[in-house]
């Protein structure tokens, strides 16, 4: 990867470069709805935005990957605990494997960490988040509002027993639904 790689908090700027990116990295994926551009865009508007946590990389003021992590909560009431959902994760296809999608979830995770989150939900490829220490959210007593393959289905703890005592639901932003 370029040595002149930047990753960097997006800015209100980089919005409409951030839609081309993801569409492109997307484009391909024969299980994408070819929608995680406006998901982004819905994500952005909503109260589970965390601005520091949607990270763009560019390398030469070209745009090659994206990251994002919003707010969720598990259960609910008073016992709710906060979480982050990781959605999407995009490298352009000329970047692809190369290490920036590597790189990307690794500021994506300290920077969440810094920010005092514990967690950090998702649904993805099953071969691809192991490497990073995601597990199966089935070993935890923790499930999703809706059905996913269950190898898909994963969790991280960011410190390590920020995941004892917590059980319950997934409730994503209503940004999540698409409508
Ligand atoms: C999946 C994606 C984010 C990976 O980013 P990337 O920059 O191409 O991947 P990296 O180069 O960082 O790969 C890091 C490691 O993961 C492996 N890897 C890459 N893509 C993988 C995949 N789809 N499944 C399993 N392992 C994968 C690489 O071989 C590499 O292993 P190594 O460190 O042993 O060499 C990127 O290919 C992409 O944007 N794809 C299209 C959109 C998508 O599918 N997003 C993820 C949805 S959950």
């Amino acid at each position: 990867m370029s040595p002149t790689l930047v990753i960097r908090a997006e800015r209100p700027e980089d919005a409409p470069v951030i839609a081309e990116l993801v569409s492109r990295a997307y484009g391909a994926v024969p299980y994408s709805d070819h929608r995680e551009h406006l998901m982004v865009a819905r994500l952005r508007e909503s109260s589970a935005f965390v601005p520091e946590l949607s990270l763009l990389a560019e390398a030469e003021g070209a745009a090659l990957g994206h990251i994002m992590l919003t707010r969720a909560t598990i259960g609910c009431g008073q016992s709710a605990t906060i979480t982050l959902a990781l959605a999407p994760l995009s490298v352009v296809p000329e970047a692809q494997g190369k290490g920036l999608g590597k790189r990307l979830v690794a500021a994506a995770h300290r920077r969440a960490t810094d920010l005092g989150f514990e967690s950090i939900v998702l649904v993805g490829l099953p071969d691809y988040y192991p490497q990073f220490g995601y597990e199966r959210l089935s070993a935890y007593p923790i499930t999703l509002p809706f059905h996913a393959p269950e190898a898909n289905c994963m969790i991280l703890p960011l410190t390590p027993n920020a995941l004892d005592g917590v059980t319950g639901q997934v409730k994503y932003a209503e940004a999540w639904l698409d409508h």
